[in-house]
């Protein structure tokens, strides 16, 4: 508490004023008590991250993000598999939504009734807390995620405020009539505009227009109430003591709402998150925060902290622009825009981290600004209808077999469906040669965001390069939504072929595993480090940078299905005349005047001591 009362009453006093004399004595009975139940192991390991507080930074952070009951069926069943897990090298586990959601149509579990209950279906809360011990015995940490944005319009204090009892409806954002609704929407965009255009759901029972920013059924809670701030620190701290390691902060961006704007990122955002933090730490320093914000670079690094709130907010946000730009990169076969937008990249906290992902449950959005395209040569719309039109397998000599999801007419703004593998042409090859090169290709996403510096999170199913899973549309509850085609059922049959180097599922593992075990062993990959992009004389290659006191690390890839050379003294200047690449374990000679990158191969060239 003399630690982090300063930081916890600061932050809360510039979001509710005086308001907070009235809460405090509140919040501080509540910490207290969620301290008092902490059970004893989590406090050993509360010690232990406090004597290693850069746990979530070290180069072994290798995350699995699965859905409990398309991974395992429920949580005893994921107990069944930890040693698959642990044979990739897992070190966190992020479980899908699985507290309970509303019946019906649930937006994937992001549709939360009740906070302290698990999806009947996938256990119970006993199971959740035993599973976390045997995921902490094994060295893994638990992630859920924390829908802090909105409510399913069956939780109790949305029944509540419906009925008009008590402040309930000082939870939510209600407005009797369309005036303020439509001066908000001039400058909201919309979410999904295909399933729930607007903002806002008329509500007969409550007989208010409601924000609901996503489907109509997800109520948008109003933070400016401080009941809202207490009852999440109660939420995260409950689920800190059954074991939940990390939070991720589901749509974090979303959470402030103010007039004129496009109601994200605000200010209040970040001094919210940091009074969550400060809880958390008083009571748990155990727990990690993960922001959710896909939003422009320039906005995101707020959520990892800036200038005041350096190093105080999330402890790791996702590196949504990196992976829109390998898929770019992978179209274009010109990594000139990728450049461009890595440089663009304000430094991120040394004590933060990025999540790095190839794919993940979403789909894909071009956040390309048009500012980014035009110093790469290109022109923004243009190159977002390329990639939509490449993607959905509409554009000539496509290799991918996505969909479009959520076309927006008035923007032009169409999002891409499918998965890793099918993106990357692997539901779409012929020929034998036609597989490799998709192999290739993922490996190549792969081998970017493993050796980038973050925590490489794999997405289920893409160790095996599952590809796209056509039943959603027979689901009634997720027929409309295409999203559900890269949410595939865990094939344990294909897991088996893992250890079969003849099959697409076999060759897929081995180059993963292979990356892993190099990640594992490369001090230099370490996140308080940051990976700096160097321009590349070759427009198909990019040559990322880390300076380490161990030694240089120069990462080179090979954006295309040819060999392309590179210039060998552009390298030798980074990593010297010997480097040994860490992938293959292969010591380069960069005294010869070029090099030559195979199709799209990767490279993690490290500097040797003399
Ligand atoms: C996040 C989730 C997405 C969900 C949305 C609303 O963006 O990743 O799946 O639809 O939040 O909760």
């Amino acid at each position: 508490m003399e630690r982090y009362r300063s930081d916890l009453e600061g932050s809360l006093r510039r979001v509710y004023g005086d308001q907070v004399d009235a809460i405090w004595p509140r919040l501080e009975a509540l910490l207290k008590r969620s301290f008092g139940e902490r059970p004893t192991e989590l406090r050993r390991l509360d010690e232990a991250r406090l004597l290693r507080p850069d746990w979530l930074q070290a180069p072994e952070m290798i995350g699995y993000v699965a859905y409990t009951d398309r991974f395992a069926g429920t949580l005893k069943g994921v107990s069944e598999h930890l040693s698959y897990l642990e044979e990739l090298g897992i070190k966190y586990l992020h479980l899908m939504p699985l507290l309970k959601p509303r019946a019906g149509e649930n937006d994937g579990g992001y549709a939360v009734q009740d906070y302290k209950a698990v999806r009947e279906d996938l256990g119970s809360m006993a199971d959740l807390r035993s599973l976390a011990g045997e995921l902490r015995a094994r060295g893994i940490s638990l992630e859920l995620d924390l829908v802090i944005n909105h409510v399913a319009e069956e939780h109790d204090w949305a029944v509540k405020a419906k009925a008009g009892y008590g402040n309930y409806r000082d939870y939510f954002l209600m407005f009797p009539n369309r005036e303020q609704p439509d001066l908000y929407e001039r400058t909201l965009p919309e979410v999904f505009p295909d399933f729930a255009p607007g903002n806002f759901t008329w509500n007969a029972a409550a007989r208010s227009w409601v924000w609901t920013t996503f489907n109509s059924y997800q109520w948008d809670l109003n933070w400016a109430n401080p009941n809202i701030f207490l009852e999440f620190v109660d939420i995260i701290l409950h689920l800190a003591n059954q074991g939940v390691e990390i939070f991720r902060l589901d749509a974090i961006a979303f959470i402030w709402k103010r007039m004129w704007t496009d109601s994200q990122n605000q200010p209040e955002v970040h001094d919210l998150t940091r009074a969550l933090r400060a809880a958390a730490r008083i009571v748990a320093p155990a727990v990690a925060f993960k922001a959710e914000a896909i939003v422009a670079p320039g906005d995101l690094i707020a959520y990892l902290g800036q200038r005041d709130h350096h190093g105080k907010v999330s402890d790791m946000a996702y590196h949504n622009s990196l992976m829109v730009q390998l898929w770019s990169s992978l179209a274009s076969r010109s990594t000139r825009l990728f450049e461009q937008a890595l440089l663009a990249f304000p430094p991120k906290p040394t004590n933060t981290t990025w999540g790095m992902y190839v794919r993940c449950h979403d789909d894909i959005g071009w956040a390309i600004s048009d500012h980014d395209a035009g110093m790469a040569g290109t022109v923004g719309w243009g190159h977002r209808a390329f990639l939509s039109d490449f993607y959905s397998g509409a554009a000539p000599g496509s290799f991918a077999r996505g969909q479009v999801f959520q076309a927006n007419p008035r923007t032009g703004d169409r999002r891409i469906s499918g998965s890793a593998a099918s993106l990357a042409g692997l539901e779409a090859a012929e020929t034998g040669a036609e597989v490799e090169s998709a192999l290739r290709r993922l490996r190549l996403l792969h081998a970017v965001t493993i050796g980038y510096g973050g925590v490489p999170l794999l997405y289920m199913g893409d160790e095996l390069a599952l590809t796209n899973d056509y039943s959603y549309a027979s689901a009634p509850e997720h027929a409309l939504d295409n999203r559900w085609m890269h949410r595939p059922q865990m094939d344990w049959d294909k897991a088996e072929e893992r250890r079969d180097p003849q099959t697409s599922a076999g060759k897929m593992y081995a180059a993963l595993r292979s990356l892993i075990q190099a990640r594992q062993h490369l001090p230099h990959l370490h996140a308080s480090i940051e990976s700096r992009v160097m321009r590349s004389p070759n427009e198909h290659t990019l040559l990322l940078r880390r300076t380490h006191p161990q030694g240089n690390m120069l990462a080179v890839y090979n954006f295309t299905n040819e060999f392309q050379a590179l210039p060998a003294w552009v390298l030798r200047e980074v990593v010297g005349a010997y480097p040994r690449d860490a992938i293959s374990g292969h010591e380069w000679n960069l005294t010869n005047e070029e090099v030559a990158l195979e199709p799209y191969g990767a490279y993690w060239l490290i500097e040797q001591a003399h």
